[in-house]
């Protein structure tokens, strides 16, 4: 459920999914009016369904809804995974920091342990990957955004995960790392952040949480910026799905066919 909904590429990777496992499962878009997601998703759940995904702009209202939540969903303040129990309550997950880390550590071998991470931008997205990201064991973690005070709230809030500092670019002069996420919407206005040249180490890998038909204009900084690994979402993509499919059906697909599947249709 969403709003927009219709470039989803959800249905495609679930029914991929399904027909692998040999699961029967009915999976489409729902396309919810802005001010409608409570009734929309009363209307799901009353016609039967068994579970869903949330996407923009509904994950913090599935939050609000969700009767019982996981620990990395309450602290994402979002949930983009519902699934109704035996008493029909309402319980809420958020599988895409999950993604990332499985798409970085296992598809792609790229550690977080003992590295030094750049986040950029601190809205919803950069909250829902903090938990999963610190569980790695970075050394820290800096999450630099152009509105500062939005940065600051979000080392507050996971302050006793790890290090983790909240900076302006102006910060990033002379700064090296190893990962570098870009969480910002930057990419919608075909743009990125202001950023140093020499922001990369060695054998630094970024990853574009968003992902595209073409490079993002982060994947084409990241390769103009000889980047060892320069990634766009496709694959974090592929993975919370996978995680939103074992949680509804307690079967794990195989995600490395699905993300070839959706690399050779770009
Ligand atoms: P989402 O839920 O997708 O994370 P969001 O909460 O609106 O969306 O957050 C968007 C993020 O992209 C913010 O960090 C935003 O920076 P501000 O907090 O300063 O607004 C960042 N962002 C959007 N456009 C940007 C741009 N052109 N340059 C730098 N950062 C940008």
């Amino acid at each position: 459920m969403g709003n927009p909904v219709a470039h989803s590429k959800s249905p495609q990777i679930h029914a991929a999914f399904a027909g692998q496992t040999g699961q029967q499962i009915h999976y489409q878009a729902i396309l919810a009016d802005q001010d409608e997601f409570n009734q929309t998703l009363d209307e799901f759940q009353k016609q039967g369904g068994k579970g869903l995904n949330i996407t923009v702009p509904f994950k913090e209202d599935a939050w609000k809804v969700s009767d019982v939540l996981t620990k990395r969903a309450e602290r994402a303040c979002a949930v983009n995974t519902l699934w109704f129990d035996k008493s029909r309550k309402r319980c809420g997950d958020t599988t895409d920091g999950i993604g990332l880390v499985r798409d970085l550590t296992i598809n792609h071998k790229i550690k977080i342990a003992g590295q030094e991470v750049l986040v950029l931008g601190a809205g919803g997205a950069v909250r829902g990957i903090l938990d999963p990201v610190f569980d790695q064991n970075p050394v820290r973690v800096v999450i630099a955004n152009r509105t500062i005070s939005r940065a600051e709230d979000l080392a507050s809030a996971f302050s006793d995960r790890g290090e983790l500092i909240a900076v302006d670019y102006d910060y990033l002069k002379g700064q090296h790392f190893d990962l570098i996420i870009n969480g910002t919407s930057a990419s919608l206005q075909g743009t990125i952040p202001p950023l140093p040249d020499d922001l990369l180490r060695t054998g630094a890998c970024c990853y574009d949480l968003m992902y595209a038909n073409t490079d993002t204009p982060f994947v084409t900084w990241a390769k103009n910026h000889h980047a060892a690994h320069a990634l766009d979402g496709t694959g974090m993509l592929v993975e919370q799905a996978a995680e939103s499919f074992y949680i509804w059906r307690g079967v794990r697909p195989e995600t490395g066919p699905v993300i070839e599947m959706l690399r050779s249709a770009k």
